[in-house]
């Protein structure tokens, strides 16, 4: 089963008439580089800021207009489009276009293919997105019809608050591709193998103050932690994220736990973990801290400087002596030398189910770039050697596996 949501997906994508219309051609072209079938509908009004040949060129499959209506297949058209939907994205949704789903009409093809669309539990999901000025948005009409549609099952995204067409800055303006997908990720995920699990995951460095200005930390930037927790929430898992410093947005449906120390990282594991199923222990916690934090800046002198530190308390290890424990724990181990024996040594020290294994000092994996090739060493003795490979694609094999101890525990 592919875990990459969008693959092989069919995507109805319902574009109405606002000049956030552009942004849907983004909004096209990244769900069909993640392998989904789009199927665009315009409206009129769409057409006039945006042609059908945008999408059916970022896309590559048909985009359809009201000039289809009346074609050769024209009776079926609206009724095999909803069918073949996996998802029904309406970006940007105009306040008309609200209008008429709320109230049923089926005078062009989007409000067409949308009441064909079926509904009821086993429904494919509808995901708007509304892009109107703030005015429109407000205005009571339309907060009815919007409660309508949410009645009915309906999920929104955004307005978000912003600059927009009228020059003011208000709410009313389309949310951003990358949110619209993210969304939309989340209601593919839906009834995954993860669903109902709550998966909690480390990521990033932590930061140990020594004075108001100054902090030790390591190179971790977060990513493989961040990719994980992304996968985890494309089979469907509830995720708690905690983090430490990093530049990445948190993935859509994820709640992010913010960090900054190993203290404070350990007081949220500790929280969150033991209820859990699974911990991915990806954080690059620090090992050492110095033993005195400065309330001052320290004063430079001129002369040498002595750093006192202390150890770090071991998360895992504390995690490994509590009553409750998640039913999986997953580790990583970041080394420069003898990876294998210390990565078996750290699985046993600290109890975990699997331990994943990757030499920091080689440059195209590890620490703050884009691939890695990690080992993944299992309880049971069993030791797998992965290919270099995104971190994406890493953190899919992990959840994988996971999913597998989770489906047949030993
Ligand atoms: O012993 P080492 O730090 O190499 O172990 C790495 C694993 O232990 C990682 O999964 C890391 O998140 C976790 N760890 C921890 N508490 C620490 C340091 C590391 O749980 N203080």
């Amino acid at each position: 089963m592919p875990i990459t949501p969008f693959r092989e997906k069919t995507i109805l994508l319902g574009v109405s008439g606002s000049i956030a219309a552009y942004k849907a051609a983004d909004l096209a072209s990244k769900l069909a580089q993640g392998g989904a079938r789009v199927h665009a509908i315009l409206t009129k009004a769409a057409t006039q800021f945006i042609s059908p040949l945008t999408f059916q060129s970022v896309s590559g499959q048909p985009a359809y207009t009201d000039a289809d209506l009346w074609g050769a297949q024209a009776h079926v058209l609206h009724i095999g489009l909803a069918q073949d939907a996996d998802l029904f994205i309406i970006a940007p949704a105009t306040a008309n276009t609200l209008a008429k789903l709320a109230h049923g009409f089926a005078d062009d093809l989007l409000a067409l293919t949308a009441l064909a669309l079926e509904h009821g539990d086993d429904a494919s999901p509808l995901l708007i997105a509304p892009a109107m000025d703030a005015g429109m948005y407000s205005h009571p009409s339309t907060q009815a019809n919007i409660a309508t549609l949410r009645a009915r099952g309906a999920q929104f995204v955004g307005p978000e608050t912003g600059h927009l067409a009228s020059g003011l800055t208000a709410r009313g303006r389309m949310s951003e591709p990358a949110t619209i997908l993210g969304r939309a990720r989340r209601l593919l995920a839906r009834g995954g193998p993860l669903s109902g699990r709550h998966v909690v995951v480390t990521a990033g460095p932590t930061q140990e103050p020594l004075d108001p200005v100054r902090y030790l930390t390591n190179r971790s930037s977060g990513r493989q932690g961040y990719a994980l927790a992304q996968a985890a929430l494309d089979s469907g898992a509830e995720v708690t994220l905690i983090s430490g410093p990093t530049t990445l947005a948190p993935p859509e449906g994820a709640r992010l736990l913010s960090v900054r120390s190993a203290d404070e990282m350990s007081a949220a594991v500790l929280e969150h973990a033991p209820a859990a199923d699974v911990l991915l222990m990806a954080a690059a916690v620090a090992d050492f801290r110095p033993a005195q934090t400065a309330n001052q800046k320290i004063k430079k002198t001129g002369q040498a400087f002595t750093l006192e530190l202390t150890a770090t308390p071991d998360i895992l290890n504390t995690l490994k002596r509590q009553a409750k424990r998640p039913r999986v724990t997953v580790g990583f181990a970041a080394e420069t030398q003898d990876l294998l024996t210390n990565a078996r040594a750290k699985l046993e020290a600290k109890g975990l189910d699997l331990i994943v294994a990757n030499n920091v000092s080689a440059a195209d994996a590890g620490f703050a770039v884009a691939t890695n090739r990690v080992a993944i060493l299992h309880r049971d003795g069993q030791i797998e050697e992965l290919p270099l490979m995104s971190k994406a694609e890493v953190a899919t094999e992990i959840i994988k596996r996971i999913i597998a101890m989770l489906e047949n525990p030993t």
